[in-house]
């Protein structure tokens, strides 16, 4: 039976990947903060630790040898000392971890930051990097650190960059119906998405079927922009329409933000990183996940994903 060590377990992306890979007879372990979400997934069959990344010896012994080993642990809110602390220390703890223990593979989930602005031409995993942002820095910075550790002694590590992650219980329609959820100048700028089961799926095949030191774009069939998306679920879902802020505004609440939480060490609702990825323009190719692992994607396009969020929130209602 393969085993699968989720570091982010409790997370969103984490916990619907520990479900699938437990429907596939999988035997789940993981790392997370939260004693609640954990819970749930114990109930499945599921053990997680509660550990800090950041804490090298809080993550002695965690892996074991045949592990596939997946990193999901961040997210794409918070401020630069938080995002370098998951993002980089936390992810040398991991490679520190597992050095010796003979995993698998490394799963290591990123997002399209390290592409920066992107760029009006389709993306690929051969597009050249330019982060403009913490959150793209550092991910550039964890993957080089991986790659040498790699080609010291073979760590068989490979790198998924993950469009917007979606599906059900995200609170987005919530978020629709109580107007708390705006694009940011209109929402116009084009970018990938991806379902987070389909995600689960090209997870397990990259562990399975994927290459050490490569990269694959974890993204569906059909990029687009923030308006069109957020319009059709709010069309679908009986809400309004999100407003949309201004960019001098969403910049201002950014700067002003940011010195916040910089004198109150908590995190930015709307942090830089976040900004820079929302208002990038990153129109992916999922070619390679196509060809080289065989992955078919249950939902192709937003629509179809819509479809689903809607059906499992108003089941699980
Ligand atoms: N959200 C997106 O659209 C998106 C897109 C592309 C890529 N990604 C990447 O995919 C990954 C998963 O995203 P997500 O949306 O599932 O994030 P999420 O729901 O915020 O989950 C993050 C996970 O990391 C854990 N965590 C945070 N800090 C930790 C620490 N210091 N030590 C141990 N565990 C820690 C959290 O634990 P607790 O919940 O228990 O606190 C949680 O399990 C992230 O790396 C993110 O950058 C996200």
């Amino acid at each position: 039976m393969p085993s699968a060590l989720i570091l982010g377990i409790t997370g969103y992306a984490g916990s619907v990947l520990a479900r699938a890979l437990v429907r596939r007879g999988w035997d789940v372990r993981g790392v997370g903060r939260s004693d609640s979400a954990a819970g749930d997934l114990e109930a499945l069959g599921v053990s997680v630790e509660i550990a800090d990344v950041g804490e090298p010896q809080e993550l002695d012994g965690i892996g074991r040898p045949g592990d596939h080993v997946f990193y999901l642990v961040g997210s794409v809110s918070g401020d630069r000392r938080w995002i370098e602390r998951v993002g980089l220390h936390g992810v040398r703890n991991t490679e520190a971890a597992l050095a010796d223990v003979g995993v698998a593979s490394l799963v290591v989930v990123h997002t399209l930051a390290a592409y920066g602005r992107g760029s009006a031409d389709t993306i690929t995993e051969t597009s050249p990097l330019a982060p403009t942002s913490a959150l793209g820095r550092v991910s550039v910075q964890a993957e080089r650190h991986l790659r040498q550790a790699h080609a010291d002694y073979g760590l068989p590590v490979r790198f998924v960059r993950a469009g917007t992650i979606y599906g059900p219980g995200r609170r987005t329609v919530r978020a629709l119906r109580n107007r708390r959820l705006r694009v940011i100048g209109g929402g116009r700028n084009v970018s990938s998405r991806i379902h987070v089961q389909d995600l689960a799926a090209i997870l397990a095949a990259v562990a399975e079927r994927g290459r050490s030191a490569e990269v694959y774009l974890a993204v569906d069939d059909r990029p687009v922009s923030l308006r069109t998306y957020f319009d059709h679920l709010a069309d679908k879902a009986h809400a309004p329409p999100p407003a949309s802020t201004p960019r001098w505004l969403a910049r201002a609440m950014v700067a002003g933000f940011g010195l916040t939480s910089a004198i109150s060490r908590s995190h930015a609702p709307l942090g830089h990183s976040l900004y820079a990825l929302v208002t990038a323009n990153c129109a992916c190719s999922n070619a390679k996940i196509r060809t080289e692992l065989g992955v078919r994607l249950r939902f192709p396009s937003y629509v179809e994903g819509v479809d689903d969020l809607l059906r499992r929130e108003a089941s699980d209602a």
